[in-house]
């Protein structure tokens, strides 16, 4: 009996850090986690703005094309820990989430609907691989050119040229766009 209720508060235990935000993670490794995910932000934005600035979205289209992966896999490799990004609706398979990831994106789109601010969404838990860590982009007015739910049809053909199965587009503001995603290999 006793062998049954341990296992049983364990499931439960296991269930709640599973689906619970990341307040019961480990402070310093959720500090590294944020810190890693705030730096690919704000490098991933620097890339799209300058971009934008230089080729208008067509151009940035083709840009984000040649820089975002590369810009993810160098800041893993300087991290020394596995970051990027993720999405249930897809523009580069390539950034397809695995089982896990799945799940929490799922749980993400659960907890906006039972009215979290999609700004607060983060989880951290073990899972296959080592600590993992996620934190939910919202989808922005800024994003919307090549995101949104009209984007413009040369825009368009551009993107669906270089990404085929391109599944990124007819997000609204406030909706969740991806996430980040990053594990933290343990020695
Ligand atoms: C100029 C067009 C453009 C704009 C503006 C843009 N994106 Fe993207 N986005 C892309 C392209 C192209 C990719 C595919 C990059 C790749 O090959 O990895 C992408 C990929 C992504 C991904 C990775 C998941 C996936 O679907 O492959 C996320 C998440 C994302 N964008 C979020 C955003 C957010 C949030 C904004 C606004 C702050 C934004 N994007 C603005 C073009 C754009």
């Amino acid at each position: 009996m006793d062998a049954m209720r341990r296992a049983l508060a364990g499931c439960v235990l296991a269930l709640c850090l599973g689906t619970t935000g990341a307040e019961a993670a480990d402070p310093a490794a959720l500090a590294e986690a944020r810190g890693a995910t705030l730096r690919l932000q704000q490098e991933l934005q620097g890339a799209l703005k300058a971009a934008m600035a230089e080729g208008g979205p067509a151009g940035a289209v083709e840009a984000c094309h040649l820089q975002a992966l590369p810009l993810t896999e160098s800041l893993s490799e300087e991290l020394g820990a596995e970051i990027g990004r993720t999405a249930l609706r897809l523009r580069n398979p390539a950034n397809a989430p695995d089982a896990w990831e799945a799940a929490q994106l799922h749980r993400f789109e659960e907890r906006l609907a039972a009215g979290e601010p999609a700004a607060d969404l983060e989880a951290m838990a073990e899972g296959p691989g080592g600590l993992r860590y996620m934190k939910a982009i919202p989808m922005q007015e800024a994003c919307a050119a090549c995101h949104g739910p009209d984007v413009a049809p040369g825009l368009r053909a551009k993107i669906e040229a270089l990404y085929p199965q391109d599944r990124a587009t007819g997000f609204s503001p406030g909706t969740l766009r991806g996430a980040f995603t990053l594990t933290l290999h343990r020695p």
